[in-house]
C-alpha cells in the first residue's frame, strides 16, 4: 500500500475510534434502562435453543422426557452465561487493564484511554447482566447449585496452554492475541441465542443487548491490537500471529466437561469420551470473523491465517 493511502487508512480508523467513544453514552447497554427480567420470563418457553444442545444428539437422548429436556436446556443457559462471564473476566478484562499500562506499546492517547475504560465498564456490565439473568433462571427453575468453574472452558484452557512457560512481554502478547480472538468472534457466539426464535424472551433480549455492544469492541480491539502489532519486532509479530491462530482454534473448540454436567441436570448420564467423539465428528462450527479479517487486511496479514484454523479443525 502506498504511504499516503496507509496514512489515510490509519486516520480513518482513528476517526472511527473518536466517533465510537463520543457516542458511547447513547449506544451501550449500561446506559440504558435495566431490562425487567421477571417481566420477560415465560415459564412455558425453553431457556435455550434445542438445536444448540449437543447432548440431545447422543444415543439415549431420545428417551428423555419433556421435563428432563427442559432441565437440560435451563442448565445449558446457565452454562452459556458462565462461559460468557469467563471470557469477559479471564480473557478480555485483564487485557483491557494491561493495555492501559505505559509499558504496552499500544495507542495511549486520550481517545484510546477513553475507549479502554468504556470497554472495561461494558464488560463488567455484561458480567452483571449474565449474573442477573442467570439468577432469575436459578430461582425460577430451582437450579441454585448449577455452577461452573472459570477454567472449565476450552478457551480458558487453551490460553493457559498457549502461555505455559512464557513470562513478561511474551506472555502479554499471547494474552492480547487471545483477547483479540475473543473480541472479534464473540458476536458470532452471542448471535446463536440473540437470533433464536421460541426461547425465553429474557434470554434472547439480554443476549442481544450484549451482542450490540460487541460490535463497538471489535473496532476498539482492531485499532489497539493493530497499533501493537505495528510497533513490535518481527519475532514478536510471529508470536502474535501464532497466538491469534491458537485463540481462534480455542474459541471453536467444544467444551466437554460442562456438557456432561449440563446433561446430568436432566438425569442424563454421559461421559466426556462421548462428548469428545461428538466434537470430533461434528462439522466445523462457523464463526463470524469479518471484523478480524478487516484487521488482517489492515496489517497485511494473509487471510490464510484464519483459513488455517478451519482446515486444522476439519
Ligand atoms: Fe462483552
Ligand atoms: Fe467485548
Amino acid at each position: 500500500m502506498p504511504d499516503t493511502a496507509a496514512r489515510e487508512g490509519s486516520e480513518y480508523e482513528r476517526d472511527l475510534l473518536v466517533q465510537l467513544t463520543s457516542r458511547w453514552s447513547k449506544r451501550v447497554a449500561v446506559k440504558k434502562d435495566e431490562l425487567d427480567l421477571d417481566g420477560h420470563f415465560d415459564a412455558a418457553l425453553p431457556d435455550f435453543p434445542e438445536h444448540l444442545v449437543p447432548v440431545f444428539s447422543l444415543p439415549g437422548a431420545d428417551r428423555l422426557d419433556r421435563d428432563a429436556r427442559e432441565r437440560i436446556m435451563s442448565a445449558a443457559w446457565i452454562a452459556y452465561n458462565a462461559k460468557t462471564t469467563a471470557i469477559e473476566d479471564e480473557i478480555i478484562l485483564p487485557v483491557c487493564r494491561m493495555m492501559l499500562q505505559d509499558r504496552i506499546p499500544v495507542r495511549h492517547d486520550d481517545v484510546a484511554v477513553d475507549a479502554l475504560h468504556q470497554t472495561i465498564i461494558d464488560e463488567h456490565y455484561h458480567i452483571l447482566m449474565c449474573n442477573n439473568a442467570v439468577g432469575v433462571t436459578r430461582r425460577r427453575r430451582d437450579m441454585a447449585d448449577v455452577r461452573f468453574a472459570p477454567d472449565a472452558w476450552s478457551v480458558v484452557q487453551g490460553r493457559a496452554a498457549a502461555r505455559a512457560g512464557l513470562s513478561g512481554f511474551d506472555r502479554d502478547i499471547v494474552d492480547i492475541a487471545f483477547s483479540l480472538a475473543a473480541e472479534t468472534t464473540i458476536s458470532g457466539f452471542l448471535s446463536g441465542l440473540s437470533t433464536a426464535e421460541d426461547i425465553q424472551p429474557m434470554n434472547r433480549i439480554t443476549t442481544d443487548m450484549h451482542r450490540r455492544d460487541e460490535s463497538g469492541h471489535a473496532v476498539v480491539f482492531r485499532e489497539l491490537c493493530g497499533s501493537l502489532y505495528r510497533s513490535v519486532d518481527s519475532a514478536q509479530q510471529r508470536m502474535f500471529r501464532e497466538a491469534l491462530v491458537g485463540g481462534l482454534a480455542s474459541f471453536r473448540s467444544a467444551d466437554l466437561e460442562p456438557w456432561v454436567a449440563v446433561a446430568a441436570q436432566g438425569g442424563f448420564e454421559i461421559g466426556v469420551d462421548q462428548m469428545a467423539e461428538w466434537a470430533a465428528s461434528r462439522p466445523v462450527p462457523a464463526r463470524d470473523t469479518g471484523p478480524l479479517q478487516l484487521l488482517l487486511d489492515d496489517l497485511g496479514i494473509s487471510h490464510d491465517l484464519v483459513e488455517a484454523v478451519r482446515v486444522n479443525r476439519s
